[in-house]
């Protein structure tokens, strides 16, 4: 996807995959440094542990201790987290603006941390459910305390997700729950679901989730985890190149590599 769009904007960068042990990230962050290397996405298991050799920091990805992104300014080193302006944006450009709503987020890790921290700052009102409560409870106080608004945190259980799913304007899977191998599997049953609801899976791999599915069936608006995969490395592309991302050609790119691994 950046490849496409640096083609589509004739930049004459190339983006490259490495694989980098847990000894190495301070090597691989110095070879950064060495090599004058522009920018770098970080995945898991790294994001937490690239931040002590960076120069500087986001507010986000400080308080929710990940980054995603790094920019090299002329040789210092900044770390930024665009995982939730990614899903913020995928959801407004997708028709669902969450100000003012009540959302459910299902998840506590590392992606749902950073949608938690972008969102609460537009809704009216944030619930988040997790499999390990005290990662959704700590979540919460954390938000709570930062943002001084109510924000709740709770284990996530049929009885949990189906009793918020009917105060909800907005439901977000953050979970790995779906996610290829498990293609099958959802924490939702696609009875409490229902067409005023909009609903985004961020797991993109199957590229149609069984919880999309599900909710495209009851009616409900669908937005899928393409979207925010392309939206959070829009992000990554503008602190990069300062160039506008080509957001069509990003998301061609995407959902073609996608699909052509789905089918493998
Ligand atoms: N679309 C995008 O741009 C985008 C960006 C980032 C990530 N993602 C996707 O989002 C998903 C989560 O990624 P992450 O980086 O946040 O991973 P993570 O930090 O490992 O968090 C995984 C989350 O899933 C929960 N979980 C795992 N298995 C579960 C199960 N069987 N039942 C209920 N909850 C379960 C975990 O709960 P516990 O705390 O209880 O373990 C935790 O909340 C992955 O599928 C990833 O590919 C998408």
């Amino acid at each position: 996807m950046h490849n496409a769009a640096f083609k589509a904007l004739k930049i004459d960068y190339v983006f490259l995959a490495f694989r980098v042990k847990t000894a190495e990230v301070g090597n691989a962050i110095s070879g950064m440094r060495a090599l004058n290397i522009r920018g770098l996405n970080v995945t898991m298991p790294h994001k937490n542990a690239v931040i002590k050799y960076l120069d500087n920091v986001d507010q986000t990805a400080k308080s929710i201790g990940s980054v995603n992104t790094i920019h090299n300014r002329d040789g210092t080193l900044f770390g930024f987290n665009t995982d939730g302006v990614g899903a913020l944006n995928a959801l407004k450009e997708n028709g669902t603006d969450p100000k003012g709503k009540t959302v459910l987020l299902l998840g506590a890790g590392g992606a749902a941390k950073a949608i938690a921290y972008t969102l609460t700052q537009e809704v009216d009102k944030l619930v988040i459910l997790n499999r390990t409560a005290k990662q959704a409870t700590d979540l919460a106080n954390l938000l709570s305390q930062k943002f001084n608004k109510k924000i709740i945190g709770d284990a996530l259980s049929p009885s949990t997700v189906k009793d918020n799913l009917n105060y909800s304007n907005i439901l977000i899977n953050a979970t790995s729950v779906g996610m290829k191998p498990n293609d099958n599997q959802t924490s939702i049953e696609p009875e409490w679901l229902k067409p005023n609801l909009a609903v985004m899976d961020i797991v993109y791999s199957p590229v149609e989730t069984k919880l999309a599915k599900d909710a495209k069936a009851s009616g409900a608006k669908v937005v899928s985890g393409v979207e925010m995969l392309v939206f959070q490395g829009a992000a990554s592309f503008e602190f990069w190149t300062g160039c506008k991302a080509p957001i069509e050609v990003m998301r061609k790119a995407a959902l073609l590599n996608l699909l052509r691994v789905q089918k493998r």
